[in-house]
C-alpha cells in the first residue's frame, strides 16, 4: 500500500487527568506527539469548562513541543488578550463564535501567533472561503465540540476533501486539522481526504500503551 500524504499528530490533553495535566503533557511527549493542543472552553460556547490562561502559560513553559490553543469560547477577542504572551504557537477560534472573523484573525497574528479557524460539524467548508488566504490552519471538528471520546461523524471525510479542494484552489497555505473521533481505523482515510494534522485525545489517554497507539496510527497512514 503506497504511503499517504505526510501528516502530524497533535495530542489534545482534554482526555488526560485534569488534576495531573503535567503528566498528560509528558505522556504526549513520550508517546511521540508532534504538537500539544490545549482546549480552552468557557461553559458557554460549549457546555464544558476546561482551564484558562495560567494552565496555557505553564504548559508552554514546560514543553518544547509547539502548543496550539483551541478556543471553544463565545468571545474569542477577550481570550486573545488574556492569553497574550503565554507562549502558544497557534490559536484557533470558532467561526460560529465571531461576527468579525477577519478582525479576530488579524488580532491573533498581531500577537505573533499563527491564526487558525475551527468549524463545527454543521458549518460547511465553503463558509471559510474568504478567510483561507489569511489563516495558517483550518480545524474541522469531526464531532460536536467540547467532549472527548465521541465517534467521528461519517460526513467528515467528504467535507475534508471539499476543504482540501477549496484550499488548493485558493492558493491558501492553511493546513487542515481534524479534531475529534480520530482513531487508527479512520486515520488513513482522513489523510487521504486531505488532512495534514490529526488530533488524538481519548485514543492516546485511554490507551494502555500511548506510544504504541500513536505508532499504530503512523504505521497505518504510511502503509508500513
Ligand atoms: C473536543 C476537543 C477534542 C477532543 C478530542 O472539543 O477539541 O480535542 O478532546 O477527543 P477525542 O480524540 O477523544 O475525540
Amino acid at each position: 500500500m503506497a504511503a499517504a500524504r505526510p501528516f502530524k499528530l497533535m495530542a489534545s490533553i482534554l482526555a488526560g487527568d485534569a488534576l495531573n495535566l503535567l503528566d498528560a503533557i509528558r505522556m504526549a511527549e513520550t508517546a511521540g506527539a508532534d504538537w500539544i493542543s490545549l482546549d480552552v472552553s468557557d461553559g458557554h460556547f460549549v457546555p464544558t469548562i476546561s482551564f484558562g490562561e495560567e494552565v496555557v502559560r505553564r504548559s508552554c513553559q514546560e514543553t518544547k513541543l509547539p502548543v496550539e490553543v483551541h478556543l471553544m469560547v463565545s468571545r474569542p477577542d477577550d481570550w486573545i488578550e488574556r492569553m497574550d504572551g503565554c507562549g502558544h504557537h497557534q490559536m484557533l477560534f470558532h467561526l460560529e463564535a465571531s461576527q468579525r472573523a477577519m478582525g479576530v484573525v488579524n488580532a491573533i497574528r498581531k500577537k505573533g501567533v499563527r491564526p487558525g479557524v475551527a468549524i463545527n460539524p454543521e458549518t460547511p467548508a465553503e463558509a471559510l472561503i474568504t478567510l483561507l488566504p489569511y489563516i495558517d490552519s483550518v480545524c474541522m471538528m469531526g464531532i460536536a465540540p467540547g467532549f472527548a471520546g465521541q465517534k467521528l461523524l461519517d460526513y467528515t471525510f467528504t467535507k475534508c476533501a471539499r476543504l482540501r479542494e477549496l484550499i488548493d484552489s485558493t492558493g491558501s497555505k492553511a493546513t487542515i486539522t481534524i479534531d475529534g473521533g480520530v482513531k487508527a481505523h479512520n486515520a488513513r482515510q482522513l489523510v487521504e481526504a486531505g488532512a495534514d494534522v490529526l488530533v488524538v485525545s481519548s485514543g492516546l489517554y485511554g490507551s494502555e500503551n500511548p506510544a504504541e497507539s500513536l505508532n499504530e496510527i503512523r504505521r497505518i497512514v504510511s502503509g508500513d
